[in-house]
């Protein structure tokens, strides 16, 4: 369904207000300010090292639900709790991490890896969708950190972003989607990493990644033992198959246009061709290219895939601004951080993948 307000949409009556923080020495007043809305059950959006969090009280089942009115996101889609301290996990989760989610913790937190346990009865069911396990990550943003601390409850956060949209990498993304939904914006500039957390999950025997992002398999592998990558991280779900996580199934990251993604040597000729038979087309190139196109309108994409991490919702955001309809896309090997670009890039293209 489009346009108007669905039955679950939150009334837009004023606009959020945006407080601008140094993220580097970040000043106690507004983050004060902002654990005080969470404290009292509202919602705020933060920055983190991925992406910008729109935050709750995880631990307040009325409070989570705001998120999901908020984001217009599905009930079946279950959040993650972010924490500031390691004492902070035991009464959030069944039984002791095992020897693999130690290490983890000990090799990438505080960092943008999020990890899967068993759920504590202290969580509440709104907050996992039902699941019997919950998400945990310990970002490692000095502005978040001191926003957890100072609520004094691990904090409920998606991504900041209108469901099925690019997530945010700045406060003016999380404007354009969430003004007048939320009462606070805390802007702490540009999100380093670009791309959401490594989603891995625990409770099995070796961890498995359900989510790539910036901390690769082979990290986790190195770290833990062992690793494996679902299958669902770089193929559609076949009809009626179970995802492992619920965020796998929908579509996501999408901006207005249609977006084609173009692998293999051929990908440039192709891009241009096609560039040159549709209108209002933007071309989305690793910097090394962007001469190629001429003078076709292009967004350069960076250097490499881990620069590609950091520009890719943005750029996909930026299409929207330019009213592009037809988006197209140069692949990175889905390797290492290049496997989380390629994950979230098919998925904005509904896979939608041309091999040249
Ligand atoms: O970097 C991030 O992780 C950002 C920042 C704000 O921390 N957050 C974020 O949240 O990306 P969200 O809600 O947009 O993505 C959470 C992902 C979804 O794909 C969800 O399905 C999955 O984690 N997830 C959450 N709880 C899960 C669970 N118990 N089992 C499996 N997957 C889970
Ligand atoms: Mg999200």
């Amino acid at each position: 369904m489009r346009g108007g307000p669905g039955p679950h949409d939150v009334p837009v009556t004023r606009r959020s207000e945006v407080v601008q923080i140094d993220p580097t020495d970040p000043p106690p007043e507004p983050i004060r300010r902002a654990a005080a809305v969470l404290r009292a059950g509202g919602l705020v959006a933060f920055p983190t090292e991925t992406v910008y969090g729109l935050g709750a009280d995880g631990l307040n089942e009325g409070a989570v639900e705001k998120i999901f009115q908020a984001k217009g996101r599905p009930g079946d889609n279950p959040l993650i709790l972010h924490i500031a301290e390691l004492s902070e996990l035991a009464p959030l989760i069944l039984g002791e991490p095992n020897a693999a989610a130690k290490a983890l913790m000990a090799a990438h937190w505080p960092g943008p890896l999020t990890m899967i346990f068993p759920k504590s009865a202290l969580v509440p069911d709104r907050a996992t969708a039902g699941l019997p396990t919950v998400a945990i990550r310990m970002p490692s943003h000095p502005v978040a950190r001191e926003l957890i601390r100072l609520a004094g409850t691990p904090i409920a956060a998606p991504s900041a972003n209108r469901s099925g949209r690019p997530s945010p990498t700045t406060a003016a993304d999380v404007l354009e989607d969430m003004d007048g939904r939320i009462p606070l914006i805390l802007d702490g500039g540009q999100c380093e990493v670009g791309l959401e957390s490594t989603v891995v999950d625990l409770t099995g025997g070796v961890p498995r990644v359900l989510r790539p992002g910036f901390v690769t398999a082979a990290e986790i592998k190195s770290a833990a033992g062992g690793s494996e990558i679902d299958p669902a991280v770089l193929a559609p779900l076949s009809e009626g198959e179970a995802p492992r996580s619920p965020g796998m199934k929908y579509r996501h990251y999408a901006p207005m246009g249609e977006v084609t993604a173009f692998r293999g040597p051929g990908a440039v000729g192709e891009i241009a061709r096609r560039y040159d038979q549709a209108d209002n087309a933007l071309i989305l190139a690793l910097e090394e290219n962007v001469p190629r196109y001429g003078n076709r309108c292009v967004l350069s994409l960076g250097r490499d895939e881990s620069a590609m991490a950091s520009t890719l919702f943005r750029a996909l955001r930026e299409a929207d601004r330019l009213k592009a309809e037809h988006i197209f896309c140069e692949c990175v090997e889905p390797e290492g951080v290049g496997l989380a670009v390629m994950n979230r890039l098919l998925r904005a293209a509904a896979f939608n993948v041309i091999d040249t």
